[in-house]
């Protein structure tokens, strides 16, 4: 205020010595915002008026029209504020600022101007229009770019009005202020050092404006710059290499490993894609990789044994395009994926039975394409065949015989080759070589049995087939086809083949000839089988070929004689008892056995009361007593029966006189005058049955000695002959007649009797050959006493010859 009151009087005082004339000029100044009421100056006093002149001449002021900011208070002669005086409102940036009115007195009228100084106060702090300002600056502006910021305003003026701007301590931003022709000031911010949005995206600054007031006014706005990102960072692998392994045959899109590349930069500009960027076609045939996550997956199977590491190289690119690389090593692993493979160097399938021990069938190779102990590979053969797998070399096997072949045990052999490898699980492959034994001629024809027994009813038609021998051969085709042959040998003196034949090819036996019992009973032949190998072998059997008899002889009465001429009578005395033996009827049949099996029957007789005739031993006996009533002349007739299918027979007729004396008889018989012959007739065939008994023994005797001594030669003849082998023997055929054996099949008791009216018989046993004896001795009345048990056991077939 001290201050204010002294400039006030020094301008009063100047306006004073200027105005003269005029009434009166008074300037104040005063500062804007003063409180209603408040003295502006005393102009009673400036004036140098007394206040009674003021009330007197009505002092009053004039505006004109403008707003009265100041009124006169007459009573005491200042001059106050009426209105608040708003120094900016009144005269914006005009200098200086000053309300110019009139003070008007009437009585006389005069007028006074005065000027009132409005001087500005510090009452308007620096404000900006816009609180806050956004900036969207590149992250590659470069140092030096300049952006405009907006300006504050302060409508005080002089020292109280806008000074400076401050902007918030910053590492990028500095501000520079330009002045403008008006006096006002261009606010700009410039980049002092590069942006990175990488580093800081948004920056907020604070930007101040200050008057020059006292005190400093100052008004603030907020800046925010956001950070614009630009590609300036290249995608970065987190490693440069990468390890991975797999184990080969994994499946198609198996994972094998997963690169990862960042990017710095925003949006578009850190979307990463990886690709692969090897040249080699084979990498990327057989890898891909995900575009977007960098899984690294098989395209295909790998193959250890193809390859056993690739490197890959992957390219991860921005958008933008820069890029950034890394390489994957991916190391294959085996796996036990290959079998071992076998192969046969030598294709040999046939091999001989008779080959050496040690002979090599066939080598063997094997390869397994695994590596380590997936590629160890150890073979095996079939279990007990006769062959072993020898190891040469690595990898090479040779396949040999190790104990003897037989093609007729085992002809052909599946050998098995197994190899198996070492790897877990292990992996194995077989190959099987089906190997043929080839024949070898060692196996002679062998024949069903040691020796054959054939059988043949006599009187059979020739070229009848009696037997079929039989030979097989182990071995094979040629050496297997057998071939019949008849051995050479001789029956009673007469080669064999004219009684047999043999057919080469079935061994079927055929009869020659039509044989007879009687004749000859058996015979033995020996028969050779023989194969068609090279050398061929051969065996031998013996056949023994058995006639069998049939009955085809009728039995023939020997005693009594029969003669037409002569009448033979047997004499019973009248004194004769029961049982008498009358006579005895004796005959033979030539056949045997049950052939010759004679029995006896009474078919006739003048008294069948009288006389029985011995079923068995043909003896006439008497049944009861004779009494003088019985004619002297009794005939009888005997049939004599043998026992074969159908039986033969033979009749006898018996002529008895019974009588006490011899003349008795003759007077009976004389009628029989043709009896008398009869009678002679019968001495004559008594003596020629002696006779003919007698040859037929000592013919016996002959042949018996001659066939021993036969036989005894040919067998020492055929133990040293060693006859050279005929591959094919034709039958023979021959018409020689052979002289037959008496080789009996029945123990035959010869009984002989002195007399024909006693039964007493002298026994003989047969000999050990069973030859038939007959003793010149024995008259001719034979009695067959048969073997009991062989009637018994064989009615019908011979017992053999033991
Ligand atoms: C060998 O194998 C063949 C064919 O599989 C078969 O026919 C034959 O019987 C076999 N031989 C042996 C001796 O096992
Ligand atoms: C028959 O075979 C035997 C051995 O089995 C032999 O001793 C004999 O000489 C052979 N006979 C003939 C006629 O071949």
């Amino acid at each position: 205020m001290w201050e204010g009151t002294m400039r006030r009087q020094v301008l009063l005082f100047m306006w004073i010595l200027s105005l003269g004339p005029v009434r009166g000029q008074i300037s104040y100044s005063i500062p804007e915002e003063m409180a209603k009421g408040s003295l502006v100056g005393n102009v009673a006093q400036d004036l140098g008026l007394d206040v009674k002149r003021l009330r007197s001449g009505r002092a009053r002021i004039y505006t004109g029209d403008s707003v009265e900011y100041v009124e006169l208070n007459r009573d005491r002669g200042v001059l106050l504020i009426k209105e608040r005086i708003d120094r900016e409102a009144l005269c914006r940036r005009t200098t200086p600022c000053a309300l110019h009115f009139q003070i008007i007195l009437e009585n006389p009228m005069e007028f006074y101007s005065i000027t009132v100084e409005i001087t500005d106060i510090n009452d308007n702090t620096p404000s900006f229009e816009k609180s806050d300002m956004k900036f969207k600056i590149s992250e590659s502006a470069v140092t030096g770019a300049k952006f405009l910021l907006e300006r504050a305003v302060d409508p005080d003026i002089g020292i109280n009005g806008l000074q400076s701007y401050v902007l918030t301590r910053n590492d990028h931003f500095g501000l520079n202020l330009k002045d403008q022709p008006d006096g006002g000031k261009i606010v700009e911010m410039v980049l002092q050092k590069p942006l990175d949005r990488e580093k800081q995206e948004d920056i907020s600054l604070l930007l101040t404006a200050m008057d020059g007031g006292e005190p400093r006014l100052s008004g603030t706005a907020q800046i925010y710059i956001t950070v614009l990102d630009v590609n300036d960072n290249a995608p970065v692998f987190t490693k440069p290499v990468y390890k991975a392994s797999i184990s080969e045959n994994a499946p198609k899109g198996t994972i094998i490993s997963t690169v990862s590349a960042s990017d710095a930069d925003k949006g578009s500009n850190s979307k990463i894609t990886y690709s692969i960027s090897n040249t080699a076609a084979d990498v990327r045939d057989l890898f891909e990789i995900d575009e977007l996550n960098g899984n690294l997956m098989l395209k295909t199977r790998l193959d250890y044994e193809n390859e056993r590491k690739y490197e890959i190289h992957i390219q991860a690119s921005d958008e933008g395009g820069l890029t950034d690389s890394c390489k994957i090593s991916v190391e294959v692993l085996d796996i036990n994926d290959n079998k071992p493979v076998i192969n046969m160097m030598s294709k040999t399938n046939v091999i001989s039975e008779d080959s050496n021990l040690g002979t090599v069938v066939t080598m063997v190779n094997v390869q397994d394409l695994d590596s380590g102990e997936n590629g160890n590979v150890q073979c095996t053969i079939t279990e007990h065949l006769p062959f072993t797998l020898k190891s040469t070399s690595s990898n090479f096997y040779s396949l040999v015989t190790d104990s003897d072949l037989d093609r007729e045990r085992a002809s052909e052999y599946n050998i098995s080759i197994t190899c198996c490898d070492e790897g877990v699980p292990s992996l194995s492959s077989s190959v099987t070589l089906t190997l043929h034994i080839s024949d070898v001629n060692d196996n002679a024809p062998v024949f069903e049995r040691s020796s054959y027994e054939a059988y043949i009813v006599e009187n059979n038609t020739p070229g009848l087939s009696i037997f079929t021998v039989k030979a097989t051969d182990a071995d094979w085709n040629q050496n297997a086809r057998v071939s019949y042959i008849l051995e050479d040998s001789s029956v009673n003196g007469v080669p064999v083949s004219s009684y047999v034949s043999v057919s080469a090819d079935s061994g079927v036996i055929h009869a020659v000839r039509s044989f007879d019992y009687e004749h000859i009973k058996d015979f033995h032949l020996c028969v050779k089988a023989q194969d068609g190998g090279s050398p061929p072998l051969s065996s031998n059997v013996t056949v023994k070929i058995m006639i069998q008899d049939q009955n085809d002889n009728a039995p023939q009465v020997l005693y009594p004689v029969q003669t037409s001429s002569s009448v033979v009578a047997e004499m019973v005395p009248r004194s004769a008892d029961v049982g008498y033996l009358v006579t005895k009827v004796v005959a033979v049949d030539v056949d045997s056995g049950q052939n010759a099996w004679l029995s006896y029957k009474l078919q006739k007789a003048t008294d069948r009361a009288l006389f029985e005739v011995g079923l068995q031993n043909g003896e006439i006996r008497t049944i009861r007593q004779v009494t003088d009533k019985d004619a002297v002349k009794q005939r009888l007739t005997v049939v004599v029966e043998d026992n074969g299918q159908p039986s033969r027979s033979a009749t006898v007729n018996v002529n008895v006189a019974v009588a006490d004396s011899f003349p008795e008889v003759l007077s009976e018989f004389t009628d029989f005058t043709h009896d008398k012959e009869y009678n002679d007739n019968l001495t004559f065939y008594l003596v020629l049955a002696l006779a003919v008994v007698s040859f037929l023994f000592i013919t016996c005797l002959v042949v018996i000695i001659s066939v021993k001594i036969y036989r005894w030669r040919q067998s020492r003849v055929l133990y040293h002959s060693s006859l050279p082998v005929i591959p094919y023997y034709p039958p023979r055929y021959s018409d020689t007649l052979g002289t037959g054996t008496l080789q009996h099949v029945y123990n035959y008791e010869v009984c002989r009797t002195t007399d024909s009216r006693k039964s007493d018989c002298k026994f003989g046993r047969a000999g050990s050959q069973n030859v038939l004896i007959m003793e010149p001795s024995c008259t001719g009345t034979m009695q067959r006493i048969q073997n009991e048990k062989n009637i018994l056991d064989e009615p019908d077939s011979p017992v053999e010859v033991s």
